[in-house]
């Protein structure tokens, strides 16, 4: 095989054009598929509410939801997103402030907030399936997303605040 002929092939195996909705916009990209997608937000299209701390999914800073489900979005490549519909934090606040996000504030439940868009993303997808939980679910649905600085107290607190004022509108 030449070299020109080597050079496109692998070209044409390491680049695909993804094709997917993302906070309800169709993007289109060519990409390697190997780019994960944590990248293709942070990089391609500057949506860097989610963050990237550990990558190698331990601690949650990366969080987002695909398809409705919490995934770590620094273990999933280009390729594994084809077609599915991503969303961020961006997308949480986009006319105004999430609830969740309103009693993160009112319990003053984030210290330096790297961890904070992650959190949120994981409570969504618990409270979306489960508007009441209980405290161990709380901490089941966590268990994936680390904070160094708060001790947890606050954002165990954020939640109630957020499920009394939820109940109260
Ligand atoms: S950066 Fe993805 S789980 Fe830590
Ligand atoms: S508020 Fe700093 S890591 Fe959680």
């Amino acid at each position: 095989m030449s070299i020109e002929n080597l050079s496109s092939q692998t070209k044409n195996t390491t680049t695909i054009l993804l094709n997917c909705f993302i906070n309800d916009n169709e993007i289109v990209l060519e990409v390697p598929a190997t780019y994960r997608l944590v990248d293709i937000l942070r990089k391609k299209l500057d949506l860097t509410g989610t963050k990237i701390s550990c990558e190698v999914g331990r601690c949650g800073a990366c969080s987002v939801l695909m398809n409705g489900n919490l995934v770590n979005s620094c273990l999933l490549m280009a390729y594994q997103i084809q077609g599915s519909s991503i969303n961020t934090i961006e997308y949480m606040s986009k006319e105004s402030m999430n609830p969740i996000q309103q009693a993160f504030l009112e319990e003053g439940a984030l210290q330096c907030g790297y961890c904070t868009p992650g959190m949120v993303m994981a409570l969504k997808s618990l409270l979306s399936t489960n508007p009441s939980p209980s405290l161990e679910e709380i901490e089941i649905a966590l268990s994936g997303n680390l904070c160094r600085c708060t001790g947890y107290n606050g954002i165990i607190r954020a939640v109630s605040r957020y499920i009394e004022n939820s109940q109260s509108s």
